[in-house]
């Protein structure tokens, strides 16, 4: 099935929660690793679609903070397969940037030196950026974020006053990017699992029930067309969006 896609209304920045690996994996008979084996070939996919498509961010929920809890093995076969997916030469031929947002000092010493070696050399690239969340929650990132701002108030760098929205994205991980215009879950779960909570306040949530390795080239489409439906109001009324009034 093909969708209509408007091109001048491809959201800037997709975000998704990439669930479902292990129950792919286990309805097949198979381990949960081969779920995330599978996982990793669409996460390559789904990027070069989204490159073709003119998403400018791309934020991969690939690991959160409640994962460390998780049996050591599976967490070791999921770092394995992050170190051996990552492939400069797919990421330079297609002029994506390649970034990290999580607690980095967590991560083994293989991931972060993989990921700082790709960081580095795709940190000149100009079309889309893939932003890989390891090791990441939302509250973890606001808890940080507010250490820091202490600690700037403290040393008598920040006012009270000088708190503001604003301010507070810039202090995020998340700060380079623009907030997500569109969320997509995979894997039939409908909650946000700490991702990104204070930069989708006004995102457009999109669920579906596929398992993330059976996510294709045109369930994204199909996610961007179905955002491309909606009305994003901000609070104002239809009426006064469709007047285009500020
Ligand atoms: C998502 O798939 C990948 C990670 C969380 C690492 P899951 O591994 O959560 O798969 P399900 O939800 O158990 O099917
Ligand atoms: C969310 O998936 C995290 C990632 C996709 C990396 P989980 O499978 O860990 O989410 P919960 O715990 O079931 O909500
Ligand atoms: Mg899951």
């Amino acid at each position: 099935m093909e969708y209509e896609l408007n091109r001048d209304q491809i959201p800037a920045h997709v975000a998704i929660i990439m669930d479902g690996n292990g129950r792919w994996a286990k309805a097949k008979g198979l381990p949960r690793t081969a779920g995330h084996v599978e996982g990793v070939e669409r996460a390559k996919q789904i990027t070069e679609e989204a490159t073709r498509l003119g998403v400018k961010f791309l934020t991969l929920y690939t690991f959160s903070t409640e994962n460390w809890n998780r049996p050591d093995a599976e967490i070791e076969a999921i770092f394995n397969l992050l170190v051996t997916g990552l492939e400069d030469e797919v990421f330079m031929k297609n002029n994506v940037r390649f970034r990290v947002i999580g607690d980095f000092d967590r991560l083994p010493l293989s991931v972060q030196k993989r990921t700082r070696e790709c960081m580095d050399k795709t940190a000149g690239n100009t079309g889309t950026t893939m932003v890989v969340a390891i090791s990441y929650s939302s509250r973890w990132e606001l808890t940080q974020t507010m250490q820091k701002m202490a600690r700037q108030a403290t040393e008598g760098k920040l006012k009270p006053e000088e708190i503001t929205e604003d301010y507070i994205s810039s202090q995020l991980q998340t700060a380079f990017m623009p907030d997500p215009d569109l969320l997509i879950r995979t894997g039939g779960e409908y909650r946000i699992s700490n991702y990104l909570l204070w930069q989708c306040a006004y995102t457009e949530f999109y669920y579906c029930d596929t398992y993330w390795p059976d996510f294709h080239e045109e369930d994204l489409r199909k996610a961007i067309a179905d955002f491309q439906h909606r009305q994003r109001r901000y609070g104002k009324t239809g009426e006064q969006v469709e007047k285009n009034e500020n």
